[in-house]
C-alpha cells in the first residue's frame, strides 16, 4: 500500500521527511519571533517588538511557503507542535544575538536540503528551494546589520534607546535581481 501510494508523487519519503522537518525549523523561528516582541514589548523596547512581530509573520509565511509545497506534489505536509520557547533572554542585546544565530541555522539547513536534492536528484525541489537560499541572504544581513548596532552606537547613556529607534529601519538592498 505505501509504494502504491508513493506512485502518486515523484516527491521521495526522504526529501518529504526533510522539507517537513523545514517546515517545523520555520515554525519554531515563528514562535521564537514572537516570544522575543514579546521580551521587548516588556521591557520598553517598542520598536524591536513590532520589528519582531513582523520577522514571526515571516516565518509563518515560510512555513506556509514549504506546507503548500509538500501539499501539491502531493505529499503529507505536517503541522508541527512547537514547544520549549524561549520566553525569557537576559539582555537586549542577548535577544538579536539569538537571532542572528537562528538565521545562520536556518541557511545551514538549506544547504543541507540542497545537497540533498542533488544527491537524490530531485530537481524539482531543489528548484523550488532556491527562492529560499536566496532569501537567506537577505535574513543573514538584517540580523547581522541589527547585533552591529551595539557596537556602532554602545549601549551606554541612551544607546538602547537609539538602538531600538533604529531596528526596524534596516533594509537590504538587493542589487541580485535579474
Ligand atoms: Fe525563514
Ligand atoms: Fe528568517
Amino acid at each position: 500500500m505505501k509504494d502504491l501510494l508513493r506512485l502518486r508523487t515523484s516527491l521521495t519519503e526522504e526529501i518529504e521527511k526533510v522539507l517537513n522537518d523545514q517546515i517545523k525549523m520555520e515554525a519554531e523561528a515563528s514562535a521564537m519571533y514572537l516570544a522575543m516582541s514579546a521580551w521587548c514589548d516588556r521591557n520598553g523596547f517598542d520598536f524591536s517588538a513590532g520589528y519582531f512581530k513582523k520577522q514571526s509573520d515571516e516565518e509563518r509565511e515560510h512555513m506556509l511557503r514549504l506546507f503548500k509545497y509538500v501539499s501539491d506534489m502531493g505529499g503529507r505536509a505536517i503541522s508541527p507542535s512547537i514547544t520549549n520557547t524561549q520566553i525569557e533572554y537576559d539582555t537586549f542585546r542577548g535577544v538579536f544575538e539569538q537571532a542572528l544565530q537562528q538565521e545562520i541555522a536556518v541557511t545551514q539547513s538549506f544547504n543541507r536540503i540542497a545537497d540533498r536534492c542533488q544527491k537524490s536528484k530531485d530537481y524539482v525541489t531543489f528548484s523550488f528551494i532556491q527562492w529560499f537560499l536566496k532569501e537567506q541572504i537577505e535574513e543573514e544581513y538584517v540580523a547581522r546589520r541589527a547585533l552591529e548596532l551595539f557596537d556602532v552606537i554602545g549601549e551606554e547613556g541612551t544607546g538602547l534607546y537609539e538602538i531600538d529607534k533604529r531596528v526596524p529601519k534596516i533594509t537590504y538592498e538587493d542589487t541580485y535581481e535579474d
